[in-house]
């Protein structure tokens, strides 16, 4: 029997709302984040899948889930992210006004940027979405994966025109390396984790995912969640959607639970063992959760992800596993969603909670009732397709 683990962490140091935190996720940056990604060829907002008869077998209310499988044909949500922070920095080179930005317009001052090179440190999604709008807009990308990254993951992001390889460091000091070329080759650093000193790029890519929180506000008014869950590597992505849920709808605000890979647990540890401060998590980072297996948090993810999140939670890979065999081979009634390692583990420890008697105890913790409504990001296709069937089929 595989290791099934999970440990949950209740937030004792969320502070009073403080409105400074969230500024950069006022309505206004909303509005122009949506008008942003709508401008991009082939926008369109990927699928709310309501599975009505998990939620049933499961006894709660409701479960929805983003399908980011389906986003701009990339197979992950990274793109909304980096196509928004490489617009505004194209956009400020061009003295574009704030309402100005908008595809087309960038789009037409291409033969500008032919010597416009961003560099990168990914576990694979992000990187691709980076190569895909440079070779969108005629700028060149470098693109460097940590050790041991699927050779599928490389060709998916060379497949745009990207230079890109796998280093022999974690995926930490992939980062580390990225930011020292950049000096080094007066590259542009595009990297969706801050450290003190490098905030203008991570602000804007988190202010990218805001177009997941307008999707769904827009797909599913009626139901208002009581619970969501948000998987995390650096933690951009949850501090994003946490933020633009907190500025853009006035109700009842959800529980916020922030969730991890029990090998690169860096948000759960800086909680649990350094009050809040970042805690890096060295060594190789074992877990199948690609996507997440990050040693050090972002700083500004951190910080409001402390301030607000209801709990954080880390788990062994089986629950990946587990999520994503229940999102291939749906319940009669119920969409299949195609879902990897990384997008998946938050169906599987949903499943987990709620099914399995040993962690009843969790489920009382966090307040999952008979009303929950519970809203799930299925934020990557089978972004590595042999692991994929290997695990979903085997
Ligand atoms: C599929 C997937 N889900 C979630 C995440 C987590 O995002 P973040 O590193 O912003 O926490 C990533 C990051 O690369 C990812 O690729």
């Amino acid at each position: 029997m595989e290791n099934l683990n999970i440990s949950c962490l209740l937030n004792n140091l969320q502070t009073n709302y403080d409105p400074e935190i969230f500024d950069f996720s006022n309505i206004k940056i909303v509005e122009k984040v949506i008008k942003f990604h709508q401008s991009l060829p082939g926008y369109k907002p990927t699928p709310l899948v309501n599975l009505s008869c998990l939620a049933n077998k499961l006894g709660i209310s409701h479960l929805l889930v983003k399908d980011e499988s389906q986003r701009f044909n990339l197979n992950a949500f990274k793109i909304l992210g980096a196509s928004y922070a490489i617009a505004k920095v194209l956009g400020n080179r061009l003295n574009l006004g704030e309402d100005e930005l908008i595809f087309d317009k960038i789009l037409s001052a291409q033969p500008e940027f032919q010597n416009t090179t961003f560099v990168t440190a990914t576990d694979g999604n992000h990187g691709r979405a980076v190569a895909w709008v440079s070779e969108k807009l005629g700028c060149k990308a470098i693109v460097y994966l940590p050790k041991n990254s699927s050779p599928a993951r490389l060709q998916a992001i060379k497949q745009f025109g990207a230079k890109a390889f796998i280093t022999n460091f974690n995926y930490d000091d992939t980062v580390i390396y990225a930011e020292k070329m950049a000096k080094q080759k007066k590259w542009i650093l595009l990297q969706d984790t801050s450290w003190d000193g490098y905030e203008k790029v991570p602000t804007h890519i988190m202010q990218g995912y805001f177009t997941l929180v307008t999707e769904f506000l827009s797909q599913e008014p009626k139901i208002w969640p009581t619970h969501i869950f948000l998987q995390a590597g650096v933690g951009s992505l949850a501090a994003g959607v946490l933020a633009c849920m907190y500025t853009s709808a006035q109700k009842n605000k959800p529980k916020f639970i922030v969730v991890e890979p029990e090998g690169a647990p860096c948000l759960y540890n800086s909680m649990e063992l350094n009050e809040g401060r970042p805690y890096r998590v060295k060594g190789d980072l074992p877990t199948i959760m690609a996507g997440l297996a990050c040693g050090e948090p972002s700083r500004l993810g951190l910080r409001i992800l402390k301030s607000r999140a209801t709990a954080f939670i880390k788990c062994s890979d089986h629950v990946a596993r587990q999520g994503m065999k229940i999102f291939g081979n749906p319940l009669p009634g119920d969409g299949t969603i195609i879902s990897g390692e990384s997008g998946a583990v938050t169906l599987g420890l949903v499943y987990e909670l709620l099914s399995n008697k040993r962690f009843k105890h969790l489920k009382d913790k966090l307040d999952i009732t008979r009303d929950a409504k519970i809203l799930l990001f299925s934020t990557e296709g089978a972004t590595d397709p042999e692991a994929y069937y290997e695990i979903v089929w085997s």
